[in-house]
């Protein structure tokens, strides 16, 4: 985020090509789908990641598994937009799982591009599960 608070600017096309160049370093020799993931954050970095899967395929780590992981490595704060690909290049709508993860690591704002356009990440887990509910009981 700026020294203002201001969120930095969403630049689709750098983070579109940033997602599908990821979908190259993706590790999927079972499902053989490959999914790369890119997005912009409040510090202003680009964090990326790409689908690892495991021969025990229940332990795959999602692309945006790496996401995140890229965000805490970087300390780069919150995601502000998100891209999410397949090899065809196409979007890749985030698993169930992955919702959760987003939902946490994503500013309040946060947008992921969609078929549809730029599409609030909130918007994708209604009633999600969260730390006012942990306390909350
Ligand atoms: N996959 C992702 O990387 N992200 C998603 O949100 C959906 C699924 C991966 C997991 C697995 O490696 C492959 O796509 C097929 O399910």
């Amino acid at each position: 985020m700026s020294t203002d608070g201001s969120l930095p600017e969403i630049d689709w096309n750098l983070l579109r090509t940033a997602a599908r160049k990821m979908t190259e370093h993706s590790y999927a020799p079972y499902s053989n789908f490959h999914v790369g993931a890119a997005a912009l954050t409040t510090s202003g970095a680009v964090v990326t990641g790409c689908n690892v899967e495991n021969v025990s395929y229940g332990l795959s780590l999602c692309a945006e598994c790496g996401i995140v992981s890229d965000l805490a490595r970087h300390k780069a704060g919150k995601i502000v937009a998100l891209v999410v690909v397949s090899g065809s290049g196409d979007y890749c709508s985030p698993c169930g799982r992955c919702r959760q993860l987003l939902v946490e690591h994503a500013a309040p704002d946060a947008v992921i591009d969609t078929p549809s356009g730029p599409t609030p990440i909130a918007s994708l887990l209604p009633g999600h599960f969260d730390l006012n509910r942990l306390e909350g009981g």
